[in-house]
C-alpha cells in the first residue's frame, strides 16, 4: 500500500515537471498536439530569456515564472520570445551576449534559456524561438553577425551562411543543464523560426537554413522568419509555418491582411499572426475574430512584460508611439492605450479559439515584501493577477496592525519612478514592521511575510 502511494506520488511528481506528452506536429495547414488540433491566442514575450530594459541584464527565474503563471491565467499556451543576442562592435566589455563570435557563446545566458525551457515544461507553455534579428537593435542582428568575419553580405556570403548554420547546430544540440534534455528533443519548443522580420526574402537562404534545421532536429516545426508570406516557402517541404506581422501603416485593416494571408497559405502551410499591435483596440477585435473564424492557427500580440523581482513591473515604450508593453491584469494607469480592455480581450479570445469556457480569475497569491533598511523604500514582489495591494504597519508584530495604504498599485518601474511605497507618516527613531496583501476582482490574498524592525 505504502509503496503504491509512493509510486503514485512519484508519477504525479514527474508529470508536474513535464506537462507535454507530444511534440507539436503539422497536418497540412493545421498544427496538432497529438490527435488534437492546436490553436492559440497569446503574447509575444520578447524578454523571456534576457531583459533588454531598463539596462541589458539576465532574467531571474522568478520573473520567468511570473510570465508563465500569467500566460496560464490568460489561457495563452504559447509565447514567442525574441532572438538570441549577438555581440555588437560597440558593446561594453562586460555586456553579456548569447553569441560573442564564431562558435563563442555565453554559458550564463544559455543557462537562463535552459531555465526558461525547464519552466515552460513545468507550466505547460510552448515557445517559438527566432534565431536572429534582421535589425541590429538591442539584441544585435545580422549585420553584427556578418561583422565577425568583416563580410558585406549576411544572406549571400557562403562563409557567413556556414557560420550561421554552425550557430544553429550548436543551439539545437545544446543539452539543458537543468533537465538534461537537448534543445532539439525538448517538447516545450513549438517551432524554430529562421529569424525575425527577415526581409526582403532570400529564397535560397531560407531553403538552406530550413533544410539544415530539419537535418539535425527531427522533432520540431520550422517557421519561415520572413516578414510576410514568401510564396516560395509555401512549396518548401522543410517549412511548416509561415507568418506575418501587422502594424499600422497599411491602407488595409489587420483583419483584411490576415484574411489574405490565410487564403494564400490555406491548404499548404500553417499560418499565424506572429506579431500585431501598436494600434487601437478595434483593430484587435476584428483581427482576432478573423483568426478564429478563418482557421488561422493563432495570433500573438506585441507584447507582455512581467513583474520585476525587485518590485513593480518591467515596462517597454514602443518607439515614439503612445503604446507601451502590456501588463497583466491591466492597470487604470495605462488607460491611455486601453491596457485593461486589451489584455482582457486577449484572454477572452485565447479561450474562445480553444472552444473553452473562460474560467473565473483566481484570487492572487500573497505578495512577498523585500527586505529593506528604509521605511522610505518599501518594495514587494507582485502577485500574478493582482491589481492593487493593501499595506499594514505595526510597531509590535504581535500587537495591532494599522492599515496605512489602501489599493495601491505596483504598475511602476521602480528604477525610474522610485519605490512602490515611501512611508512618510513615521515618527523618527521608532521601529516599524510591514506586511501586504494583494487584491483583484476575485478577492484578497493572505497577508505576506512580515519585514522589520526598520528604524525610521
Ligand atoms: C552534439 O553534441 C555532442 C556532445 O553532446 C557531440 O558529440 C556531437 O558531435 C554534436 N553534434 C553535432 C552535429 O555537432
Ligand atoms: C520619500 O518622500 C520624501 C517626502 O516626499 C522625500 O523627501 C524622499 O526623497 C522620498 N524618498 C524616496 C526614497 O523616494
Ligand atoms: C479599494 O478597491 C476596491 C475594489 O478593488 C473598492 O471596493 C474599495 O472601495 C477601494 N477602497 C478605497 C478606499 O478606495
Amino acid at each position: 500500500m505504502r509503496a503504491t502511494i509512493l509510486i503514485i506520488e512519484l508519477i504525479i511528481g514527474l508529470s508536474a515537471v513535464n506537462c507535454f506528452d507530444y511534440f507539436i506536429t503539422r497536418n497540412v495547414d493545421k498544427i496538432m498536439e497529438g490527435p488534437k488540433e492546436f490553436r492559440f491566442i497569446s503574447f509575444n514575450v520578447p524578454n523571456m530569456a534576457v531583459v533588454e530594459d531598463p539596462g541589458w541584464h539576465s532574467i531571474d527565474p522568478w520573473e520567468q515564472e511570473d510570465v508563465l503563471k500569467t500566460i496560464n491565467q490568460i489561457g495563452g499556451r504559447v509565447i514567442r520570445i525574441f532572438t538570441f543576442s549577438i555581440k555588437k562592435y560597440n558593446d561594453k566589455p562586460e555586456t553579456k551576449r548569447h553569441v560573442y563570435g564564431i562558435n563563442k557563446y555565453d554559458e550564463d545566458l544559455f543557462r537562463n534559456f535552459d531555465k526558461m525551457l525547464e519552466l515552460c515544461n513545468k507550466f505547460g507553455v510552448r515557445v517559438i524561438v527566432p534565431f536572429i534579428n534582421r535589425f541590429n537593435g538591442d539584441f544585435g542582428g545580422i549585420d553584427d553577425f556578418k561583422a565577425f568575419r568583416n563580410k558585406i553580405h549576411f544572406y549571400q556570403d557562403a562563409q557567413v551562411r556556414q557560420d550561421f548554420k554552425d550557430m544553429i547546430t550548436h543551439i539545437l544540440n545544446r543539452t539543458n543543464v537543468y533537465t538534461g534534455v537537448k534543445y532539439m528533443d525538448d517538447k516545450a519548443i513549438l517551432a524554430w523560426e529562421t529569424g525575425n522580420e527577415m526581409n526582403p526574402p532570400f529564397h535560397d537562404w531560407t531553403k538552406e537554413i530550413a533544410a539544415h534545421i530539419k537535418s539535425i532536429d527531427k522533432n520540431h516545426l520550422v517557421m519561415d522568419g520572413n516578414y510576410g508570406i514568401d510564396s516560395s516557402s509555401l512549396s518548401d517541404p522543410n517549412i511548416d509555418i509561415v507568418s506575418n506581422h501587422y502594424y499600422p501603416g497599411s491602407s488595409k485593416t489587420f483583419a483584411e491582411r490576415c484574411k489574405a494571408d490565410r487564403k494564400l497559405s490555406q491548404g499548404k502551410k500553417a499560418f499565424f499572426a506572429g506579431e500585431f499591435g501598436l494600434a487601437p483596440i478595434k483593430m484587435f477585435f476584428d483581427l482576432l475574430d478573423e483568426v478564429i473564424s478563418d482557421g488561422t492557427i493563432g495570433a500573438l500580440i506585441w507584447s507582455l512584460r512581467p513583474h520585476n523581482k525587485d518590485g513593480g513591473f518591467y515596462e517597454h515604450r514602443e518607439g515614439t508611439t503612445n503604446f507601451h508593453s502590456y501588463h497583466w491584469p491591466g492597470f487604470y494607469e495605462n488607460n491611455g492605450y486601453d491596457e485593461i480592455n486589451v489584455v482582457n480581450l486577449v484572454r477572452d479570445r485565447a479561450y474562445k479559439i480553444q472552444g473553452k469556457p473562460i474560467p473565473p480569475i483566481p484570487i492572487p497569491e500573497a505578495p512577498y515584501i523585500l527586505h529593506t533598511e528604509s521605511v522610505h523604500s518599501i518594495n514587494w514582489r507582485g502577485s500574478v493577477g493582482a491589481r492593487v495591494y493593501d499595506i499594514e504597519r505595526t510597531t509590535n508584530p504581535d500587537g495591532e496592525w494599522i492599515l496605512i495604504k489602501n489599493n495601491i498599485t505596483d504598475i511602476k518601474q521602480i528604477e525610474k519612478e522610485g519605490p512602490l511605497l515611501n512611508d512618510t507618516s513615521v515618527q523618527p527613531g521608532t521601529s516599524y514592521y510591514y506586511r501586504a496583501k494583494a487584491k483583484n476582482i476575485a478577492g484578497a490574498s493572505d497577508w505576506s511575510n512580515v519585514i522589520g524592525p526598520i528604524k525610521a
